[in-house]
């Protein structure tokens, strides 16, 4: 009786410790950083030729030199650019991860069917039609008003 006892409360106390060790590991967990589109061509090839030749993909092209530093301009045409603050190659216009998140902790893990494992890492499998609306409002200069159908109909990369 007093074994079992010991067994079980060992038991009870390493549980404890494991979930403990998990949401250390968790809570000082790495930020998630933006790869860029050309990391996801690899494995998307389809949906990468679908976004290269959509306006997204020339959102920071569009941009005169003297907007292109301007961060008035930048936070809608440059791919996280309110969290980041940065314009790079792996960012400049709308890229995959202005609305599939940032991608290098879900990259190594979607592929492999994990989906919620995925979740966790960042990956917006489905962005929500409200999200588009961050960019797609009346601060931007040149806004005529948004239809979701139709505007996702001008830009969908399905399978
Ligand atoms: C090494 C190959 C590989 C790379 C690189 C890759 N993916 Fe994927 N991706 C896959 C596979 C395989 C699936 C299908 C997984 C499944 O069916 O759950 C997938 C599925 C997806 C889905 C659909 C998820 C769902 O649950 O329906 C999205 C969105 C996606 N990838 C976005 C991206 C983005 C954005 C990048 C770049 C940051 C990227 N992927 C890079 C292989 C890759
Ligand atoms: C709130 C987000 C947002 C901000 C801020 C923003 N833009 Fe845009 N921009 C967009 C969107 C979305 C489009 C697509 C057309 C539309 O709906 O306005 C666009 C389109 C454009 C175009 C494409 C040509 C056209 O007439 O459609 C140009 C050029 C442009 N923006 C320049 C700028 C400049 C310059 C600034 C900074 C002064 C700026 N934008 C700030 C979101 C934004
Ligand atoms: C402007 C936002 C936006 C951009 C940019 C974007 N996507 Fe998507 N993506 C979506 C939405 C919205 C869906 C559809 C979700 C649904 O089925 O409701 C989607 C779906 C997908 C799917 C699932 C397709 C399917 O039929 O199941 C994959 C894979 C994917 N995107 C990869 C990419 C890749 C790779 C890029 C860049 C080359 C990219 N996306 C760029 C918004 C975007
Ligand atoms: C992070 C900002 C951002 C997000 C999020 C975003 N867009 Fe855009 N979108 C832009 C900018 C900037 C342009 C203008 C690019 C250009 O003209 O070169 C644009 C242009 C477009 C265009 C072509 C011009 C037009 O207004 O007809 C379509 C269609 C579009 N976006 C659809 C969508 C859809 C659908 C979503 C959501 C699934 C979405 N966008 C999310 C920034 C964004």
């Amino acid at each position: 009786m007093r074994t079992t006892l010991r067994i079980m409360l060992s038991l009870a106390v390493l549980i404890l410790l494991t979930i403990g060790i998990g949401f250390v590991q968790r809570a000082s967990g790495e930020e998630a950083t933006y790869v860029g589109a050309a990391k996801c061509k690899l494995c998307h090839m389809k949906q990468h030729k679908v976004w290269s030749a959509s306006e997204h993909a020339k959102a920071f092209g569009v941009l005169k030199p003297e907007e292109q530093k301007d961060p008035k301009c930048l936070a809608c045409h440059v791919t996280g650019y309110p969290q980041t603050r940065q314009v790079k190659t792996e960012t400049e216009g709308i890229q995959c991860e202005a609305c599939h998140g940032p991608g290098s902790l879900y990259i190594k893990i979607h592929p492999k069917k994990d989906k919620e494992g995925a979740r966790i890492a960042g990956l917006i499998a489905k962005p929500d039609p409200e999200s588009c609306k961050s960019c797609h409002n009346p601060d931007s200069p040149t806004f005529k008003g948004f239809d979701y159908v139709k505007a996702w109909d001008a830009i969908k990369h399905p399978k």
